[in-house]
């Protein structure tokens, strides 16, 4: 099987971006970060699309943003996508991604450290308070053990997470860049 994108999955402040954007260049693939490609489209921030419609009209951005991702994945060329921390938990982007057989990775972070990444964080509509956050985990660990891989993203630099994706067997073939 040739293995030409990798989408990163997990709960806000996982480092999704971070480590996604440090995979591509280790890859020499192109980086793809979700929120980004909606605002694009949008020219509107994700805050303000919570803003001016709530978490409904931003779920439907976020399956089209989606749709165009997994269609064009179909092409030449490598990427990682950087997925929202809600993307995986709505049922429609699971299927989508499990119909086009797409290899998922969570970033698994404990609780108390993303807590503590978010906190100083004001552009995250969904960080409302810590009993929230903590809820909103829990009610999507589940849905992330669901990914194709797990990798533990808690206390480590981003390069240390690459390095983990990177030997994971689909990956360790595929020719890196130090
Ligand atoms: C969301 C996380 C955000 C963004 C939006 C909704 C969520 O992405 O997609 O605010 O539902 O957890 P990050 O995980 O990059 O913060």
């Amino acid at each position: 099987m040739v293995v030409n994108s990798i989408f990163l999955v997990g709960f806000m402040g996982c480092g999704k971006s971070t480590v996604g954007q440090q995979l591509a260049r280790r890859l020499a693939w192109r980086f793809i970060d979700l929120d980004e490609q909606i605002e694009k489209t949008e020219g509107r921030t994700i805050a303000e699309i919570f803003a001016q419609g709530g978490e409904a009209p931003f779920r439907r951005l976020e399956n089209e943003a989606l749709r165009k991702i997994v269609e064009e994945s179909a092409r030449p060329g490598g990427r990682v996508i950087a997925l929202g921390g809600g993307t995986f938990v709505q049922p429609a982007n699971q299927e989508l991604l499990q119909r086009a057989r797409a290899i998922t990775v969570w970033l698994e972070c404990p609780v108390e450290e993303l807590l503590l990444r978010c906190a100083l964080m004001t552009n995250r509509p969904l960080f409302r308070d810590e009993s929230n956050f903590r809820a909103l985990y829990e009610l999507r660990a589940p849905y992330y053990r669901q990914a194709t891989f797990t990798v533990p993203a808690g206390n480590s630099t981003p390069d240390e997470v690459v390095d983990r994706i990177l030997s994971l067997k689909p990956f360790q073939g595929l020719v890196c860049c130090t």
